[in-house]
């Protein structure tokens, strides 16, 4: 035998030389849940070690993410019951909670790269992703309302907007509005390749954002598509969309692989709140071993071609990087 692999792996020294991929904090987005009140930290029952902030506590928790090494973080808002109708209406408020705490962050650490969710389901009163009319939901009319939801969070200090909603041509309508109103320098991350997965559901708890009715598959893709994955993207790309993003993670690995070949923007992966409250559930059980499963999972996805991860585990991930 002239050819031994095992030579390669023989000890942690010629493991790590040999290393194809590796961990970063430079690698992470932080997803953050921002609630109404003071002196709030409520844990999200179907995800564990994970809260919602109010804004005064959100102020601490950014400055440690930064002080971990965490540059970036991506922000949604739990929206009172009673400001939510059709079409949104609380999304475009100059001092609605997105756009407050997108000032507390930047006022906290203002190197902080501030990403918000763009998308009408925590402000619906249906939870879905656009207006609703006799049961569908609208293309034209809500991408008008995410453009302006866009503008406001830019407005408020948002370096990036990401529109996770799946409606059709909604890049260039955002992008054309940013522009038009001289944030240029503004990015947009586009959920280009979401599907209408059921590993959602944690989120939707966490936001009580579940849709009303029915469910999302006229907007998000049909988890049996790959091709599909591809036009959506190049499509958003033309539209001016600086990152694109393929969510969620694990069960969509060849889609990022198909895209990180297709593509010459950042690919960004979601590592979604169903994928986090798995492992979270199997170890609490103490049937997977939670911190190897973790690193596992969120080196495929880079090896994948992910250049960069939303994740819930960014923290956890860090502590031991
Ligand atoms: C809202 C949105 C969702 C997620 C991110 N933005 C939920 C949905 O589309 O229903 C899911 C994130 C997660 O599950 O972690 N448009």
């Amino acid at each position: 035998m002239l050819i031994r692999n095992r030579r390669l792996r023989s000890s942690e020294a010629i493991r790590s030389l040999v290393r194809e991929t590796s961990l970063s904090p430079n690698d992470f987005i932080v997803p953050l849940f921002v609630v109404e009140g003071k002196d709030v930290k409520e844990e999200i029952a179907s995800m564990p070690n994970y809260f919602r902030y109010s804004l005064d506590l959100l102020e601490k928790e950014v400055k440690e993410l930064w002080n971990s090494g965490l540059k970036a973080v991506l922000v949604f808002v739990k929206v009172p019951e009673k400001l939510k109708d059709n079409e949104g209406t609380e999304a475009l408020n100059a001092n609605g909670l997105m756009q407050r705490a997108v000032k507390t962050i930047k006022n906290a650490v203002p190197e902080m790269l501030v990403m918000t969710d763009v998308a009408l389901d925590p402000y619906s009163s249906y939870g879905h992703d656009g207006i609703v009319e006799n049961g569908e939901i609208l293309n034209d009319a809500t991408t008008k309302v995410l453009a302006k939801m866009a503008l406001s969070h830019v407005k408020a200090g948002a370096d990036f907007v990401a529109p996770s909603d799946m409606m059709d041509g909604r890049i260039l309508v955002i992008r054309e509005l940013l522009e038009k109103n001289n944030y240029d320098k503004a990015g947009i991350m586009s959920y280009s390749a979401k599907y209408a997965s059921a590993f959602y559901g944690p989120f939707r708890d966490a936001l009580d954002s579940a849709p009303g009715f029915g469910d999302k598959k006229t907007y998000q893709m049909d988890p049996a598509n790959r091709e599909e994955a591809i036009k959506e993207t190049l499509m958003d790309i033309e539209e001016g969309a600086d990152i694109v993003m393929v969510k969620p993670g694990l069960c969509y690995l060849d889609i990022v692989r198909d895209i990180r070949n297709a593509v010459d923007v950042p690919v960004a992966v979601y590592q979604v709140s169903g994928e986090y409250a798995m492992i979270k559930a199997a170890a609490e059980k103490g049937w997977l071993d939670h911190d190897a499963v973790m690193l596992e999972q969120l080196t495929a996805i880079k090896r994948a071609g992910a250049q960069m991860i939303a994740s819930y585990f960014a923290k956890d991930a860090v502590k031991l990087l």
